[in-house]
């Protein structure tokens, strides 16, 4: 026979026919079967999963996200408080986060751990509302500061760049005993992205209404959501408030496409209910009164408290008006160009004719320290606040910084390093006369590793 033949006319031979039945007894097996059961799962499943995310009647509904605010305040406020009487020796402190923190007694031992130095404020009592140190207080605080609409707190604590390190996160909070009756918690964007916990962050942030402003990270994911919905760009208002006068507008433009990355699949499964929770975030949160500390150490609190703002990467010194910032700049931004330094960039590395560019924190202490100089100096005015201190994250690269008008708390806790977080509160000094006393806002720095 030929060998053509062979192939045409497999069962003219019987050895033939016994090879030809056990190669079919051998395409049913139950390996076989299961094999194809997983091929098909692995091509169907894809399949599936598109079909689900690109139908629009399987996405979430769409929510608008134009106008955003660049700044605006807190709901709270920080309402002075009082340290007991008795100032309790820092065991007693110690044992009492003892009880709660069954799981993380190991820092009990540490002789440096920050947690016996964490004073218990939600169990200090508010100052009445009633005396005339809060009255005092009241006034020198402006309408831009209190107007009587917000909750008081006892505490305001700051938090770096969380990047969906949901577990860290709530350690963290532990740590600090955080109540939300007493406490207000601001995230310092970047909450979302790179972690694997995006979803937890965010749903806790809505569930309990957290304090925000928006990082870089969100703005990518706002602006893929306005893509995957076919909305307008992404416009900031100057104002907290519609009745915004249009030229002080800027826009993010969403004219890129983005492909499936990470920050799409977040931007996908948005609900409009955490649309509305982020468009409430605004790029800059006008803190009011906050620590004012003058030396290296940071232990040593000046006379007056420093107006406070927290914001995700940054200010530019030379912009008076926080609503007049610019939206990309607050965002991104890590170093400043020569020669002028009034342009930032991203980049440390960045250079201007062979000059180096430099971080921005280096121009904004250098300017508000001459503004306060100049103020000091001019007895005439009559100043609450001095100088103008910045709390931001997005620098996991310097990690913590700490200097006297900017406080850096990202210590890159994605990169299985360290979260960070600066407690604030306004405590009542008492003086040996009591009318005397004043209130100092001081600062506590927390850290969990990750
Ligand atoms: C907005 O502000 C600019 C500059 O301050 C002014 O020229 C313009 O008339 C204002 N527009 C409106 C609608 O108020
Ligand atoms: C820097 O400022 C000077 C003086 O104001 C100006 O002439 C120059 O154009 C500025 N340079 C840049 C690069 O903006
Ligand atoms: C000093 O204060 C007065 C009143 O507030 C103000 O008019 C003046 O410009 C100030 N001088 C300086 C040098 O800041």
């Amino acid at each position: 026979m030929t060998v053509e033949n062979t192939e045409a006319t497999p069962l003219v031979e019987n050895e033939d026919e016994n090879s030809q039945y056990e190669e079919l007894s051998h395409t049913k097996s139950p390996l076989y079967r299961y094999s194809m059961f997983a091929l098909s799962a692995i091509i169907g499943i894809p399949i599936l999963y598109f079909f689900l995310v690109f139908l629009p009647n399987e996405a979430p509904d769409s929510e608008n996200i134009y106008d955003l605010a660049v700044a605006s305040k807190p709901k709270v406020y920080l309402h002075p408080v009082i340290r007991p009487s008795k100032v309790k020796a820092e065991s007693e402190f110690a044992s009492e986060y003892g009880e709660e923190l069954n799981g993380d007694v190991e820092f009990l031992k540490d002789p440096d751990s920050p947690l016996k130095k964490i004073p218990n404020i939600p169990k200090w009592e508010y100052l009445s509302s009633q005396s005339e140190l809060f009255k005092s207080h009241l006034e020198q605080l402006t309408e831009k500061e209190f107007d009587g609409s917000e909750r008081p707190v006892k505490r305001l604590i700051l938090v770096g760049d969380i990047h969906g390190s949901f577990k860290p996160l709530m350690r963290l909070l532990k740590r600090v005993k955080y109540n939300a009756k007493y406490d207000e918690v601001l995230m310092l964007g970047d909450f979302l992205a790179k972690g694997k916990h995006s979803t937890e962050v965010l749903d806790w942030a809505v569930k309990n209404q957290i304090g925000c402003v928006l990082g870089n990270h969100e703005i990518e994911i706002l602006k893929r959501y306005a893509q995957f919905h076919g909305l307008p760009k992404l416009t900031f208002v100057g104002r907290h408030g519609r009745e915004m006068n249009e030229t002080m507008k800027s826009e993010i433009d969403i004219k890129e496409t983005y492909d499936l990355d990470d920050l799409m699949r977040i931007a996908k499964h948005l609900t409009p209910k955490q649309i509305e929770y982020l468009r409430e975030c605004p790029l800059i949160r006008e803190l009011g009164p906050v620590p004012h500390l003058t030396n290296r150490k940071q232990t040593h609190y000046f006379d007056y408290p420093a107006e406070g703002f927290a914001v995700h990467a940054g200010l530019m010194w030379n912009v008076k008006n926080a609503h007049e910032q610019n939206p990309v700049y607050v965002t991104t931004m890590r170093n400043l160009l020569p020669p002028n330094w009034t342009e930032a960039t991203e980049n440390k590395h960045d250079q201007v004719d062979g000059v180096k560019s430099e971080p921005w924190t280096k121009h904004w202490n250098l300017f508000q320290d001459l503004q306060v100089r100049k103020q000091l100096e001019n007895k005439t005015e009559s100043t609450f606040m001095l100088g103008k201190k910045v709390y931001y994250g997005h620098d996991a690269g310097r990690g913590l910084r700490f200097k006297p008008y900017s406080t850096g708390l990202d210590s890159g806790c994605v990169y299985g390093v360290a979260l960070s977080s600066e407690i604030l509160w306004a405590e009542v000094e008492q003086s040996a006369k009591s009318e005397d006393s004043k209130v100092v806002y001081k600062h506590q720095f927390v850290q969990v590793s990750c």
